[in-house]
């Protein structure tokens, strides 16, 4: 993870800096630091540990005068999180100054070939070794930082995004990346650096994504100019960004996660918009209709992702299974990858990622590509890895997800992959013409169900102060419903820090029932569906045993509402559409919960919204 921000141009560079880490700071919270190259060639880095408000403090008595400058907001992998592991890192003799988004696996090889050389280390990252290895292949050679990063990197196995500035220069900073996002923006006579756009959107729209394997010279009053690690020159592809400074704002609300939690009936409207017509009658996905052949004669559908993103794909297998009667197995990217996996040209292999940057999920890709399978992306930010390295896909089209506990971008998730699954049945007649408008027409019905499901919001306050103090909770569903059990239960996990576990409710009688007792509440999932009646044997089973029960639960329902404690209704509606409506109030419960206990809800302890390492 780790967010890297770079600017050069004539304005305050810190400023800008400091603006554009606290938009990365979702990348990462561990420590923060800046390198600036003052008009006079001195070089100067600050850093803190903890987050970007403790370096401002830091930096408030120092001399911050510089139009060139990197920084860096670091989640730790190599190294506790301190000051002197903060990012920037020195060179030994201090002229050079990196920051790194990544892992250098062979760090521990470079460094004792260093050591022997006479270099001294300062701290535990890999990153320093970058920084060690620049220098001394620049001192070594009497060459260019360009052509020392260049040959350093040769050196390097790993995972990297990284700005290097030097003493004496401050009208250079060299990036380069592999495996690690890096985006440069080309304002007037200005140029920006950064893990995405998030940090520049108000100064420039012209962006270059860097691709693995280029080094980007990044010079004042010079044109952009990018080569491969052998020297060749690759061309500057500059791209029009979409994507407005008020979508970076809180907008009012308290937490990023709460105002993203309210913004899901405008959300999911964008992510339907064009791909339903407005009678229902047709679904029109672009990522299909390209590649028509390769969903009518698919024999399997692999999906992978991580975290919340996988849930969503669980309830993808579902989806497919249920509509287009396609086998469909749902991996965790991390473990596909060591799996053995077998694939082969009829499978297509669905790639779910929120950031598009997930470094397992694109691991699992590249395995999946080379095995011959076809591969579609599901991912929210444009221009990502994950949508340049699939063959197609679609777009969620929630704008920014900020808070570190993904909402908007699971129903965003769930919704394609909902219009993914009636687009498939559509094309292989799997679901008649009348099922698919019927479905179609419900499904355009999501968003302002979603606005009443909000209403509950007030409901939800109160009964989390009952529920803030509980140490454990079980999460409970069946079929649709619990991959929904399992998000709720990570959703309060992340963020409030009460472990909570997610499971099928039917098969909390093969072990967790064990738990149950009046301490530990249990949150169930059950709307009017076609478990509904197994459902209620697995509440009164719970009641039996002391247990708390929160339900959700369709309108009307009498025979749960009797039995549980506590029960909160949504609207009714077919069942495979159910999950996208079940989840949004236990957003909002986790949220209470969180905020009860006085946690940090956009910036949990330990997480970064962007995982970029293996
Ligand atoms: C969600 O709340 C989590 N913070 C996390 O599980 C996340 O979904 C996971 O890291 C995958 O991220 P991605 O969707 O960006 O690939
Ligand atoms: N490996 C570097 C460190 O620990 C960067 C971490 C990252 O990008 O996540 O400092």
């Amino acid at each position: 993870m780790c967010g890297i921000v770079g600017y050069i141009g004539n304005e305050n560079v810190y400023d800008i800096l400091i603006k554009g880490l606290h938009r990365l700071e979702y990348r990462g919270y561990d420590s923060a630091g800046v390198a600036l190259v003052a008009p006079d060639g001195k070089l100067s880095v600050y850093k803190a540990r903890g987050k970007v408000s403790n370096l401002e403090s830091f930096c408030a008595d120092k001399n911050l005068d510089a139009r060139a400058g990197i920084a860096h907001t670091r989640w730790a992998t190599h190294g506790e999180p301190s000051d002197k592991n903060a990012h920037p890192h020195f060179s030994e003799d201090g002229e050079i100054a990196v920051v790194h988004n990544g892992t250098i696996e062979n760090y521990k090889v470079l460094k004792d070939a260093l050591i022997a050389q006479g270099c001294k280390f300062h701290s535990e990252t890999d990153t320093e070794v970058l920084a060690q290895l620049i220098e001394y292949i620049r001192v070594e050679n009497q060459c260019s930082l360009l052509s020392a990063v260049r040959k350093a990197l040769r050196q390097v196995v790993g995972a990297y995004a990284i700005a290097v500035v030097e003493k004496n220069n401050p009208d250079t900073i060299i990036a380069a990346r592999q495996s690690s996002p890096l985006v440069i923006g080309i304002g007037e006579n200005e140029m920006f650096l950064a893990s995405d756009a998030t940090p520049f959107v108000e100064y420039t729209k012209d962006v270059v994504y860097l691709k693995d394997g280029e080094i980007a010279v990044i010079q004042r009053g010079k044109p952009l100019k990018v080569t491969n690690l052998d020297n060749v020159e690759t061309g500057v592809d500059v791209t029009t960004l979409q994507m407005s400074i008020s979508e970076l704002e809180k907008g009012g609300y308290p937490h990023f996660m709460l105002k993203e939690i309210f913004e899901q009936p405008r959300t999911l409207r964008d992510c339907i918009r064009g791909r339903v017509s407005d009678d229902g009658k047709r679904i029109n996905i672009n990522g299909i209709n390209d590649h028509k052949d390769k969903f009518l004669n698919c024999k399997r559908i692999v999906i992978v992702a991580c975290g919340t993103s996988w849930h969503a794909g669980l309830l993808g297998r579902y989806l497919i299974q249920e509509m287009c009667h396609i086998p469909v197995v749902v991996e965790y990217a991390s473990e596909f990858r060591y799996s053995y996996p077998v694939l082969d040209e009829n499978d297509i292999v669905i790639a779910i990622s929120q950031s598009g940057e997930t470094a397992d999920t694109l691991a699992a890709i590249k395995i999946a590509k080379s095995m011959g399978a076809f591969v579609f992306g599901i991912s929210n930010v444009v221009g990502s890895s994950i949508p340049r390295e699939t063959y197609a896909g679609c777009y969620i089209h929630v704008g920014p997800e900020i808070g570190v506990a993904s909402t908007k971008a699971f129903t965003g998730q769930v919704m394609v992959l909902t219009l993914l699954a009636l687009g498939i049945a559509q094309l292989r007649g799997t679901k008649s013409e009348d099922e698919i408008r019927a479905l179609g027409e419900e499904v355009l019905r999501i968003p302002s169900y979603v606005e009443e499901v909000l209403k509950l919001d007030k409901e939800i306050r109160r009964l989390s102060l009952i529920y803030t103090y509980a140490h454990n909770f079980l999460y409970l569903g069946r079929g649709y419903s619990y991959p929904v059990a399992l998000e709720g239960a990570l959703k309060l996990k992340e963020i409030s820090y009460i472990h909570a576990e997610g499971y099928p409710a039917a098969e909390m009688k093969h072990g967790p029932i064990a738990l149950i007792d009046q301490e530990m509440p249990t949150v169930i999932i059950a709307p009017q569906d076609h478990l509904y009646e197994k459902i209620v044997s697995n509440v009164q089973q719970v009641k039996a045993r002391g247990g708390n029960i929160l339900a959700i639960v369709t309108e009307g329902d009498s025979v749960i509402r009797n039995i549980a404690d506590h029960v909160l209704e949504v609207p009714v509606m077919p069942e495979c559409l159910t999950p996208i409506i079940t989840s949004v109030p236990l957003q909002l419960l986790s949220y209470y919960i969180a905020v009860n206990k006085g946690k940090d809800v956009d910036m949990p302890r330990n997480l970064a919204k962007s995982v970029t390492v293996e």
